[in-house]
């Protein structure tokens, strides 16, 4: 995928589409597209397109499509945070091709979704999303939802990015080659647009770390927050091999933190 940075920029959620099916060639690179999405956790995802109409699936906050992706995922260790790699992988593309996607966890009747997407005991469709070309005009409902999570907006860099440790905030300038992709994740969408991605950078390496927002809990096996976290790597990953940084993902927690406030994710060492 070339000029991921502009991809990621002028992409936002799309919920009002023109109304238009995807053409033959755009609905082809996609599937195509989806068959080589892979993650750091090696954890395969597949994807499956479904008419709204033919399945019953209802999303009120999305207009003017029938075309719906669903991903499923084996409910492993680190399930959640892969899928939010791979899903993104495709989101991104579905971009640069100039189709319209908005993550969906919550705003649709679930179940029929899980059904469509034919789930085995072990699996779960953490998310989906719809498919389309964007509409001239965004709905009122959209509107007002997007003002209502702020989503045009993000944190300061330097409440989400550290230097050594959780008490030295990263300036842009100590970021260096790094900046870059920092600023990538910045950008990445996230549930609710709660951003709980923190990140700390140290000795060459960049460690990924949830902070989870208050009032915003989760149940069971899905946890969107996860989800978040696996977006943030994509667009740290993604954006690096663009900036020809050689990154290595590893796992392996580098205690620098003591209290319970965040969770160590995952790290990229940067050579
Ligand atoms: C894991 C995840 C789940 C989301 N679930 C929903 C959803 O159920 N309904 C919805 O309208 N938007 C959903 N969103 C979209 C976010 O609200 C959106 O990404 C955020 O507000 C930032 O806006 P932007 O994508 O336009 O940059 C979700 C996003 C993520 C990453």
């Amino acid at each position: 995928m070339k000029q991921i940075t502009e991809h990621i920029r002028h992409r936002r959620s799309v919920r009002t589409f023109d109304g238009r099916e995807l053409n033959e060639k755009d609905k082809s690179s996609l599937c195509s597209f989806m068959e080589t999405i892979e993650n750091p956790y090696k954890i395969p995802v597949e994807f499956k397109l479904m008419s709204a109409k033919d399945n019953g699936l209802v999303c009120p906050v999305v207009s003017g499509t029938d075309l719906y992706v669903g991903g499923k995922i084996k409910c492993v260790p680190g399930a959640n945070v892969a899928f939010g790699y791979s899903f993104e992988m495709l989101v991104l593309y579905a971009q640069s091709l100039g189709i319209g996607t908005v993550w969906l966890g919550g705003t649709m009747n679930r179940p029929v979704f899980e059904k469509t997407m034919e789930l085995a005991a072990d699996e779960m469709m953490p998310c989906a999303s719809p498919l389309g070309y964007c509409g001239k005009k965004m709905s009122f409902r959209e509107g007002m939802m997007r003002k209502a999570i702020k989503a045009d907006e993000r944190l300061p860099f330097e409440e989400l990015f550290f230097d050594g440790t959780f008490n030295t905030p990263l300036t842009k300038e100590r970021a260096g080659k790094l900046l870059g992709a920092l600023e990538m994740v910045r950008l990445a969408p996230s549930a609710v647009n709660k951003q709980p991605w923190r990140v700390v950078v140290a000795d060459n390496t960049v460690h990924f770390y949830l902070k989870r927002s208050k009032g915003y809990s989760h149940e069971g096996k899905l946890d969107m927050q996860k989800i978040d976290m696996g977006i943030a790597l994509c667009h740290f990953a993604l954006t690096s091999q663009e900036n020809n940084l050689d990154i290595t993902f590893v796992q392996d927690d580098p205690k620098l933190v003591s209290n319970a406030e965040v969770e160590y994710i995952a790290s990229y060492r940067v050579e």
